[in-house]
């Protein structure tokens, strides 16, 4: 038998889980089995390159799966498992927040249950600032403020870290909890706002703004996101929760306005023609207007802190994107464009 460690990483065909993916097969000697059910959002593309073998394995399925859990614990029983699998974006869950209740809740009570019968040494739960809802007007939310979710998405992440507590006081479940703010970086889906606004500017599309602009989000480069939950697993006491953010907060129409100056430079765009498609559309439902977390515990504590700027990590994704067109192509599935219209075209149609 071989000593080196198995991380389970599910969720890795995700945005985060695959540069996460990458990262551990970078920065440690450790095995990684990849469980993910590729959903919409999942694209075994995002591991082109990362063969199996003797420290990577994927695996196909649904973290809701229970026996499917049971089997897969008993053969890799796994050292670790860091759990990106979700539906992840608030808008969908505005839609329809069935499969986000799925996944994000009875998903994490299925992992739980699955470590805690196998002895897993750790369980890192992948939330969101979204759990601490909106802060405008308000401190910077610290791993101890209350849980105030907004949207379905957000309520589902929050009742996530509620059973990881849960489990913790009441099985002595061997847990941690890292809070991240809002990802950006390559091969991220474009129904975010970073990617969703670069495919519109090289379709010739708006810039569809919800409400005016002004809400403000906190932007972390998806390779600094991983830094933070390596450390995490690493070195957190188990029973921790760390907030993760860049401390790089920014409106919306100055995340777009920054877009254009890079697309210009960059794509050969025209700058002025790109800034004048900025469009304010009808307001996201529930839409929080600011989230900010104070990240000193990471910092004081694991000695994490964010290595990449905001404009620089900005210039490398739209790089990125700029020279894999095919890719943001190819993920516009059909199902995509049905959302697309929803959203976009009714106006969210909720009535
Ligand atoms: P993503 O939507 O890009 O990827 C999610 C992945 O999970 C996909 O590969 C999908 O196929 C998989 N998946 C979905 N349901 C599954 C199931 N039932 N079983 C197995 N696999 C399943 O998400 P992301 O942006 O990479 O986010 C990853 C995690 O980080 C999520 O938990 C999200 O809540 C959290 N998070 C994301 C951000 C962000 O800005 N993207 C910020 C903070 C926290
Ligand atoms: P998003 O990337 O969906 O992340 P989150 O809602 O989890 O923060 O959106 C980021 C911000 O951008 C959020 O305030 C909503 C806004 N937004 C728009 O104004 N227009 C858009 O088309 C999109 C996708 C987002």
């Amino acid at each position: 038998m071989s000593n080196v460690k198995t991380v389970l990483v599910t969720g890795g065909c995700g945005f985060i889980g695959a540069h996460f993916v990458r990262y551990l097969l970078d920065h440690t000697d450790w095995r990684v089995v990849n469980l993910d059910k590729l959903t919409y959002a999942g694209d075994l593309g995002r591991l082109h390159g990362v063969d199996a073998g003797d420290r990577y394995q994927f695996v196909r399925g649904d973290i809701v799966d229970r026996s499917l859990l049971s089997d897969l614990f008993r053969q890799e029983t796994p050292w670790a498992v860091v759990n990106f699998a979700a539906e992840s974006h608030v808008d969908k869950s505005i839609l329809d927040p069935w499969p986000f209740l799925q996944t994000n809740v009875m998903g994490v009570q299925a992992l739980l249950e699955a470590a805690r019968r196998h002895n897993t040494d750790r369980l890192i739960q992948i939330s969101t600032d979204e759990v601490y809802g909106d802060t405008e007007g308000q401190e910077p939310s610290s791993e101890d403020s209350a849980l105030q979710p907004s949207s379905p998405y957000s309520a589902s992440k929050a009742a996530a870290d509620l059973l990881c507590l849960a489990y913790q006081r009441t099985y002595n479940a061997r847990v941690l909890i890292v809070r991240c703010c809002n990802n950006f970086g390559p091969f991220q889906f474009p129904e975010k706002l970073i990617p969703f606004m670069i495919s519109a500017a090289l379709r010739g599309n708006d810039f569809p703004l919800y409400g005016d602009g002004g809400q403000r989000r906190d932007w972390l480069f998806v390779e600094d996101s991983c830094a933070a939950v390596l450390a995490v697993l690493e070195k957190g006491p188990l029973g921790s929760t760390y907030n993760a953010s860049a401390g790089s907060l920014r409106t919306n129409l100055e995340v777009v306005h920054a877009l254009c100056g890079v697309l210009a430079e960059e794509g050969g765009l025209n700058q002025s023609e790109l800034l004048g498609r900025v469009r304010f559309v009808k307001d996201r439902p529930g839409h929080d207007r600011r989230y900010e977390i104070d990240a000193r515990r990471i910092r004081l504590e694991l000695g994490w802190s964010p290595q990449v700027a905001f404009e620089t990590g900005l210039r490398q994704t739209v790089r990125w994107y700029l020279s894999h067109r095919a890719w943001l192509n190819q993920v516009m599935s059909g199902e995509h464009r049905a959302y697309l219209e929803a959203v976009y075209t009714r106006g969210w149609g909720l009535g």
